[in-house]
């Protein structure tokens, strides 16, 4: 086999003199190679229409060949997470062969990108498609279910990217057909680009074959990933000509060697090399990198490592990018390049390569992959080349690309992939322990509490108000929550206007069913001194956080100001706003209000006066004094009923996905509330969570299973939360790269040392007031929220319960005796439906709550009280 393989390259080697020269043809009428032509369709359309970017949509009717067969259907729901509801709400379905004709330019390679968006339309049911797409004799895809593979891939919409090679026939026709293999199968589309785009692929050299290279000019292409290493997420729309969406590469890094991410410094250029660079990667890929950081020692001993899942038996090209902003110098960082164990490059030095500070390069890799071990994997390793003895022993990169490429008969299409099994799981779990607290079952669970634990007659009584309460309270619910609109109204979905950036309130007038209030950008200039920088108390992803007044400076409150130079976040500003004004609860930070005006993306909270849980641990402030462990316990129990509360409270789970102690909030009496749910994701229901497009949270918190298989749960929630239970117990930062490896991630150190010295790891300075049952129960809690699988870990309702606990063990370390094992659980299941009895929805059931709860709790635990 190999032996055909270098023949084969051994005959593209031949052609590659000819292959230069038209390479270079090509290359000077590049300028207008991108958007050459051009065609955007919103299939199923018959008016042209304009999406939530600005991007313009032309229906897709005269580029059909046989319209004989097709239908114009409309999506019966809209999941929450769609982008825009052009091209996702309205869809073609094909029952047979069908196909579009494009008229393209010869000269140029196209891009062909494909949305599917899979719900129901009519009576069509996306389970039952199955098909295929060829382009010109290329497979795109066969047997191709975008239902399973949106459920797989915990998406709500699939975007499929390819990049064809030039057409000489000057004609692109795209086939989709309906399997024969399954019976009232059909095909659909919501969504088609076909953008030319100059030739950005050359040779590339084999890893793994000395000196040979293979000709990648000749192929048809799939996008597998596109990431902007160490940055954020780069919409089509800040991209250089070619729309395409780059990702956070964070998902992709194998356990904790994260490294550290970097971003150049202002008054560093980074300027393209030449003219023609700029189709390569915009610039913003450039701007940040992540390289293993600063310690040499540490750097020798471990490799900066992704990982992607792809499939078997296909070529792919990996193309790096790297831009050095920092170094000037030849040999000042050197670094070896592994891609799946074997070297691609032995002496990687970017400086060497570009010939300077801040000019960007790339280098492409090809490497065939084949199902031998069963690894459907692909592995890309850094480490410092220590033999040439440079300056810093570090490496870095700034994006990554991977390239599938066709295969001999033309083939780009894999299987679907398989949703996994823990999922389906984890779902049908949490269906449970809703169905546990629903009020139709309340009865039974009292009744078998009644039974063992015996003399809280009390409690009978108490139960009686609760479940009168709540049948009040699900009336006024249902009809706030009925206000819940799709976040991209009508009002955008069509008109005429070409930026995302508009003035006016349009995006968020419909939002918020009241709570929302509006503000002007002058009240919010005179609030905050004209965003004085001595006002600013906090700087996030998103922007800076702003001291203010409203009100004639008569209410503090916090002023979140987006970035008003990008694009980026806008997304998450929506859902922030949309997300916050319908919840109301004592541990939420309140959303007072928003400013979208002249480009600003401004939000309005109430003021929290002591800060961030964070600087209330380590690296405090002089004046901060360090926080005893009762209050760091009221604190933790706080922010886990509010985590609680937004995963079995709303009508929808919400699932924070950036749980970490710099987003639980302290108030002047110290309430935890928990903030920032610029990343949340909703379900449709308590029951189906599929969701999330991007993989997002913050290092050091996230799930090491969502890292995997990028399949978002609530248990993600409670992992991120074990993290910062253990910060709270041992006063240090989740990731602290200094330290030496194995302790720089709090995770990891804890789970190895809680057992063998958990003395060791407790913060200093609460060490003595800790009574050791109390510990024991913490420190068992905060390991199960880290359980490796998501299954193990609690819910955030049993966290809450255990925390709940702990406290009582602390405060009455004789009482908790009493309470046998059994007992406590029986006492779990009460608790659970008095929790999910009064969090439902405003501040007034929450003081409920707070007093009744917790005294029935308190009865329970320490029978003395009573
Ligand atoms: C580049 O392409 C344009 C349009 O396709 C064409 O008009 C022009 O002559 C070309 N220029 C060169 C130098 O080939
Ligand atoms: C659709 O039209 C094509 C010709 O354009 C014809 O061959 C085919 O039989 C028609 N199909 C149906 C279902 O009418
Ligand atoms: C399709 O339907 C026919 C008859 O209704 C049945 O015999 C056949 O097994 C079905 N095929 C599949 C793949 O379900
Ligand atoms: C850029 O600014 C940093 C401090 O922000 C400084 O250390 C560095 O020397 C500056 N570099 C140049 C080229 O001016
Ligand atoms: C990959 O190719 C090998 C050898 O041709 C074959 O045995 C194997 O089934 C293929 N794997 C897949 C997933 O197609
Ligand atoms: C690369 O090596 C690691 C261990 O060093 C192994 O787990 C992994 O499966 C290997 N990957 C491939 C693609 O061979
Ligand atoms: C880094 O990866 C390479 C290739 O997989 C492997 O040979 C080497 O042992 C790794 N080094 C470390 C320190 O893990
Ligand atoms: C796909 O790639 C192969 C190289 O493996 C090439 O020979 C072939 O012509 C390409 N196109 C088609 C349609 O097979
Ligand atoms: C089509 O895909 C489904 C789901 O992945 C799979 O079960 C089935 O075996 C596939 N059928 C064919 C013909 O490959
Ligand atoms: C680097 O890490 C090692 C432990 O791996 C530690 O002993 C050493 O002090 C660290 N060096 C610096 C400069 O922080």
């Amino acid at each position: 086999m190999n032996c055909n393989i270098q023949k084969f390259f051994w005959a593209i080697i031949t052609f590659s003199c000819i292959i230069i020269t038209v390479h270079s043809q090509s290359k000077t009428n590049t300028t207008s190679a991108a958007n050459a032509d051009s065609f955007i369709l919103a299939c199923g359309a018959t008016t042209d229409s304009t999406d939530a970017n600005g991007r313009k949509w032309t229906s897709d009717t005269k580029f059909i060949t046989s319209n004989n067969n097709s239908l114009s259907v409309t999506a019966k729901s809209q999941d929450p997470s769609l982008p825009s509801t052009v091209p996702y709400m309205l869809a073609r379905i094909f029952q047979s062969e069908a196909t579009y004709k494009f008229p393209v330019s010869p000269k140029y390679r196209h891009w062909i990108r494909l949305h599917f968006y899979p719900s129901s339309y009519n009576n069509f049911d996306p389970l039952n498609s199955f098909f295929s797409v060829t382009a010109n004799g290329f497979t795109l895809l066969n047997n191709f279910s975008a239902s399973i593979t949106a459920e797989a891939l915990t998406q709500a919409y699939i975007i499929r990217e390819f990049t064809m090679i030039k057409i000489e026939s000057g004609f692109l026709d795209l086939t989709f057909t309906p399997s024969n293999s399954y019976n009232d199968s059909f095909a659909f589309i919501n969504g088609i680009e076909i953008i030319s785009m100059p030739e950005i692929f050359q040779s590339v050299s084999m890893v793994g074959f000395s000196d040979q290279n293979m000709e990648a000019e000749f192929y048809t292409m799939q996008t597998m990933f596109r990431l902007n290493v160490g940055g954020q997420y780069i919409p089509a729309t800040d991209d250089s000509d070619l729309s395409r969406i780059w990702y956070d590469d964070s998902p992709y890094i194998y356990g904790a060697g994260l490294g550290v991410t970097t971003e150049a410094d202002k008054n560093v250029t980074i300027a393209y090399p030449s003219k023609d660079s700029k189709y390569i990667a915009p610039l913003d890929v450039y701007r940040t990198a992540r390289s293993m950081g600063p310690n040499a020692t540490v750097n020798r001993n471990y490799n900066l490592t992704w990982i992607f899942d792809i499939d078997v038996n296909f070529t792919y090209l990996v193309r790096l990018h790297f831009c050095d902003y920092r170094l000037d110098k030849v040999n000042q960082m050197v670094f070896t390049i592994f891609i799946n164990n074997q070297t691609a490059e032995q002496e990687a030095d970017v400086i060497a390569w570009s010939g300077g500070k801040g000019v960007p390069v790339y280098k492409d890799y090809a490497t065939y992959v084949n199902g031998k071990n069963g690894d459907d994997q692909l592995w890309l390793a850094l480490h410092p080349d220590v033999e040439v003895k440079p300056e810093f022993y570090d490496s870095i990169l700034n994006g990554l690309e991977i390239f599938k490429l066709n295969d001999t008969k033309g083939n780009l299409a894999g299987p679907n992939p398989v949703p996994s099994p823990m999922k389906a799981e984890a779902e049908s779990q949490q269906g449970k322990f809703t169905s546990h607290s629903k009020l139709s079952k309340g009865g039974v669970i009292v009744g078998s509490v009644l039974g063992s634990v015996a003399g809280l007659g009390l409690i009978v009584a108490l139960i009686g108000i609760f479940m009168h309460k709540k049948k009040t309270d699900k009336k006024e619910l249902s009809s706030s929550t009925n206000s819940w609109l799709p976040i991209y109204g009508s009002s955008r979905s069509s008109g005429t206007n070409t930026t995302s950036k508009s003035s006016g309130s349009s995006r968020i007038s419909n939002l918020g069913g009241g709570f929302c209030r509006h503000f002007t950008l002058a009240e919010i200039r005179i609030g905050t001194d004209d965003f004085s920088e001595s006002r600013v108390i906090g700087v996030g992803g998103f922007g800076k956080v702003y001291k203010g007044f409203i009100d004639g400076n008569t209410k503090t409150v916090a002023i979140k100001r987006a970035n008003p130079s990008s694009e980026q976040g806008v997304h998450e500003f929506l859902n922030e706003i949309e997300l916050l004004s319908k919840l109301r609860h004592r541990h939420l930070v309140s959303l007072i209000g928003a400013c979208e005006e002249n480009n600003e993306m401004i939000l309005v909270y109430d003021y929290m006066a002591n800060g961030t849980l964070r600087e209330h641990l380590y690296k405090t402030k002089n004046n901060n004094q360090t926080l005893s462990w009762v209050q760091r316990l009221g604190i933790c129990i706080g922010a886990s009923r509010g985590i609680h509360y937004l995963h079995t409270g709303a009508k929808f789970t919400i699932i924070h996905r950036d749980v970490k102690s710099t987003n639980i909030l302290l108030d002047e009496k110290w309430v935890a509330k928990v903030s920032d749910f610029g990343l949340s994701k909703t379900g449709h229901t308590l029951n189906q969570t599929h969701v999330s497009t991007i993989v997002k949270g913050s290092f050091g918190y996230l799930d090491p299973e969502y890292f995997r298989r990028q399949q978002l749960t609530d248990k993600s929630d409670v992992y991120s939360f074990g993290v910062v239970l253990f910060e709270v117990l041992c006063g240090r930062p989740a990731l602290n790269p200094s330290l030496a490896k194995e302790q720089v991630s709090l995770a990891d150190w804890a789970i190895l040392n809680y057992k063998s010295s958990l003395e060791e790891i407790i913060d200093p300075h609460i060490k003595d007031e800790i009574y050791p049952e109390c510990l024991k129960q913490f420190t068992e809690t905060a390991v199960k929220c880290l359980s490796d699988n998501g299954l193990d870990r609690p819910s955030m309702g049993e966290v809450l319960w255990n925390l709940e606990y702990c406290l009582q063990l602390q405060k009455n370390p004789d009482g908790p005796k009493v309470v046998a094992k059994q007992k406590a659980n029986d006492a779990y299941a009460l608790y659970a439906t008095l929790l999910s009895i009064d969090e439902e929805e405003d501040e007034k059931s929450d003081k409920f709550e707070d007093h009744s709860a917790n005294a029935v709790f308190s009865q329970i635990v320490n029978p003395k009280g009573r």
